[in-house]
């Protein structure tokens, strides 16, 4: 077993700390925020993810997870040193890169003789092998070791991984770094370390690809008279496409994939390739909003003036996440054109931005003129329809996820539109 820092105690970060100790490593993991890192020693776990406040509680109590503030006692008298600090979208659309920086050079004089340096921020294909320059020493290496947990499932994807790729010019660092993850049985693919960063952006790009695909597909349903519904189920059929990532929505956000689009396209432009494919999946994201927008205008009639109940406002379900989410783009555009919003989430307690929260789907029904659905949380489709058509003043609903029960709703008398089919 190995002894293992970790600079960063946010989502990934704590995840790698917490799932390290699990696995049997003896783990330091560093924050500059005093405030989380007592917190954090206390198993305080602020971030609402399945699993990891329990994992957090085992590592305190074995002691293989400690918790400091500055970066110092997790750089020295440890093997490895996992990065895990942000890398946030500069204002050109590249990855904002100064505190991987900061760290490296940080790492310099603090690192044991033969410390491997482990890159899991996202961070542009190249970046490693330019920032090793930055330590400068011979006896130390860097090595990228991208991270590919979903919000929501991290610690699952952590312990029980489709892949770990690990990237490096020196292959033993390489290999010492996937024997860190002996436990979890995953299948390991060791590169070069631009190649080993570009699987990262290559995978998110796909799947954001491949969703603008299937929400121009919808749009192109509504207007031949198919069923979005069908047209996926035919195409998951077929193993070279996949079955996942297929559901149409209010366009894709978080904290992942707005950020690596526009990194990967800001690389390429770097590098004088051409990627429309690239420009035209952020491009057909942008106007998802916009299209939501102009269906709740249709489905109501007019937006000014207009009460709107959203149903759902974290960008996926299962996160209490509301970075990038496509919920809060089409809040602000409706009330850009002077909707009056009320939103009701399971995991938001706080007014977002025009949004005023409420505590229940009924509060949010409440003499509305519409409802907007938003975000998949399941409890959506158990609504009690009757119910909340008596209370609203028009009974129109909006459902940018196809959750809702059809003949259900029809029933209950509303007028219902989704996305890819025909209005009910
Ligand atoms: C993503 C990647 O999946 C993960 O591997 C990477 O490490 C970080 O980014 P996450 O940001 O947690 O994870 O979100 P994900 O579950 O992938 O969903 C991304 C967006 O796509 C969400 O807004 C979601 O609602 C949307 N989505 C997803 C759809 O609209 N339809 C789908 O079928 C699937």
């Amino acid at each position: 077993m190995s002894r293992i820092g970790v600079i960063g105690a946010g989502y990934v970060g704590l995840t790698t700390a917490a799932c390290f100790s699990r696995l049997g490593h003896t783990v330091v993991c560093a924050d500059v925020d005093e405030a989380k890192v007592s917190a954090l020693g206390r198993g305080e776990v602020g971030a609402h993810e399945p699993g990891l406040a329990e994992l957090v509680a085992e590592g305190l109590r074995s002691g293989r997870l400690r918790f400091v503030r500055g970066n110092a006692e997790a750089l020295s008298e440890v093997d490895f040193v996992f990065l895990c600090v942000p890398t946030p979208t500069g204002p050109d659309g590249a990855a904002d890169l100064t505190a991987v920086h900061a760290v490296l050079r940080e790492a310099r004089d603090a690192v044991s003789p033969g410390c491997v340096l482990v890159i899991k921020s996202t961070v542009p294909a190249g970046t490693t092998e330019r920032v090793a320059s930055l330590v400068g020493r011979s006896d130390v290496r860097v090595v990228s070791n991208p991270e590919f947990l979903r919000e929501g499932h991290a610690v699952d994807d952590f312990l029980r991984p489709q892949r770990v790729v690990v990237g490096s010019e020196a292959e033993d660092a390489a290999r010492r770094v996937v024997g860190l993850y002996a436990g979890t049985g995953a299948p390991a693919l060791v590169t070069g370390s631009a190649s080993a960063e570009l699987v990262k952006y290559a995978s998110n790009c796909f799947l954001a690809m491949k969703l603008s695909y299937v929400n121009s597909l919808a749009e192109l349903c509504e207007r031949v008279g198919a069923d979005i519904s069908d047209v996926t189920e035919g195409m998951r059929l077929d193993d070279r496409i996949g079955s996942a990532f297929l559901e149409p929505g209010p366009g894709w956000g978080g904290s992942c994939f707005p950020k690596d689009t526009r990194a990967l396209l800001s690389t390429a432009d770097e590098v004088n390739v051409d990627f429309p494919l690239l420009r035209a999946t952020i491009g057909t994201n942008t106007h998802q909003a916009h299209r939501v927008v102009a269906m709740v205008r249709d489905a109501v009639g007019h937006l000014a003036g207009a009460r709107l109940g959203l149903l759902g406002l974290t960008f996926k379900a299962g996160t209490d996440d509301l970075r990038d989410s496509p919920a809060l783009a089409v809040a602000a555009l409706l009330a850009e054109q002077g909707a009056r919003l009320t939103g009701y989430d399971p995991c938001v307690d706080t007014d977002c931005g025009p949004v005023r929260v409420l505590d229940s789907p009924d509060a949010v029904a409440r003499d509305a003129d519409g409802l907007v659905v938003l975000t998949e949380w399941p409890e959506f489709a158990e609504l009690d329809w009757p119910n909340l058509a008596a209370a609203m003043r028009r009974r129109v609903i909006v459902d940018t996820r196809n959750l809702l029960p059809l003949d259900k709703v029809t029933e209950a008398g509303f007028h219902l539109v989704s996305l890819g089919r025909a209005a009910a």
